[in-house]
């Protein structure tokens, strides 16, 4: 059984190093959580608009039930969704999170996006104006945040977080919080490291996951790039382990938690199976050269929102 080494953050806490996705996984996401913890995951990441956090929860209730883990030694990150940034709504959105996980507390609540939408009924995941783009409320996350911070107090969260956040919006929030962010929840993969944003959270001793770590797959067109990389190949054959495994054990090296979705039994054995290894600073420096900062989630129906975090460099 892989087990993840745990990474400390700046609060104390400490989180596992690996974790499972579970975006698009409705339906699937019960059988994949319970095989991931029978294979040494403890980590889960879900979010109120993967519409799955019940599921989710119940899947690690049953095996806290059946005696396999203790509910300490799992770490559930949810995240607010844009809907809910008006202070005011905040608790409540946390509070359904909670009773929907059935955990008691999240062990860390990241705010999901910088930006924030109007709410329609029925619950949608991008309120849109004419114009294709989402429409965006007028709430602040410094705002958001402060609320947030009421749900530590409150003792329904360890730890809060943000997720899609570029440096200066980091910095406009580490000069006005009373609790630091533990962790920035970022798109990255070798086709898109954000070196330069890790590099930033690293300094100010927040700690960074990686999402969409595969890219946007289209295996029909061999995409994305690097999961076809010839070399990459060579780099797997070394050391007896697939493509993914050496983007996992690339991304752990630059310094991030990756959390790859899969649903696929093998698989969720696989992408964890990848702390009996290291890469050598040479072949690290050459999937450093497979960046070619291409998003996944490029947000744009967000561009015209001034807390659009994709403007600058990073
Ligand atoms: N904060 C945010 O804004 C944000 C945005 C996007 C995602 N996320 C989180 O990050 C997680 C991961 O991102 P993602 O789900 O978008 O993408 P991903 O983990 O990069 O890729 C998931 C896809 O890769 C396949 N896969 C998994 N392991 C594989 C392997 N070893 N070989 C080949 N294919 C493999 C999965 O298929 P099967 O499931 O069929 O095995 C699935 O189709 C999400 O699930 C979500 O929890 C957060």
């Amino acid at each position: 059984m892989a087990k993840a080494p745990s990474i400390s953050l700046n609060n104390g806490l400490k989180m596992p190093s690996f974790g499972l996705g579970t975006y698009k996984s409705i339906g699937e996401a019960d059988s994949a959580i319970k095989h991931a913890i029978d294979v040494g995951y403890r980590h889960f990441d879900t979010a109120r608009i993967y519409v799955n956090e019940e599921e989710v929860g119940k899947a690690i209730q049953g095996k806290i039930k059946e005696g396999v883990v203790k509910r300490e030694e799992i770490f559930i990150v949810t995240k607010l969704w844009n809907t809910d940034h008006e202070p005011e709504k905040v608790e409540k959105a946390c509070r359904q999170s909670c009773e929907k996980l059935g955990l008691g507390y999240i062990d860390l609540y990241l705010m999901h996006w910088p930006v924030a939408f109007k709410e329609r009924t029925p619950f949608e995941y991008g309120p849109r104006t004419p114009d294709g783009q989402y429409d965006h409320a007028d709430v602040d996350y410094l705002d958001t945040w402060k609320a947030m911070e009421k749900l530590v107090d409150l003792g329904l969260v360890k730890s809060i977080g943000i997720s899609n956040f570029n440096s200066q919006q980091i910095d406009r929030l580490l000069d006005n919080c009373r609790i630091k962010p533990v962790n920035n929840q970022i798109e990255c993969s070798p086709q898109f490291n954000q070196k330069k944003l890790i590099k930033y959270c690293q300094d100010r001793d927040i700690t960074v996951t990686a999402f969409c770590p595969l890219g946007k797959q289209n295996p029909a067109e061999n995409k994305p790039a690097f999961l076809y990389d010839a070399k990459l190949g060579d780099v797997a054959k070394k050391y007896n382990k697939t493509v993914p495994q050496i983007v996992f054990r690339y991304l752990l090296e630059i310094g991030t938690v990756p959390i790859p979705k899969s649903v696929t039994p093998s698989r969720i054995e696989e992408n964890i199976s990848v702390f009996d290894f290291k890469l050598t600073d040479d072949e690290i420096k050459y999937i450093d050269t497979l960046n070619t900062c291409e998003r996944v989630v490029p947000f744009i129906e967000s561009r015209n929102d001034k807390h659009f975090p994709f403007g600058i460099e990073f």
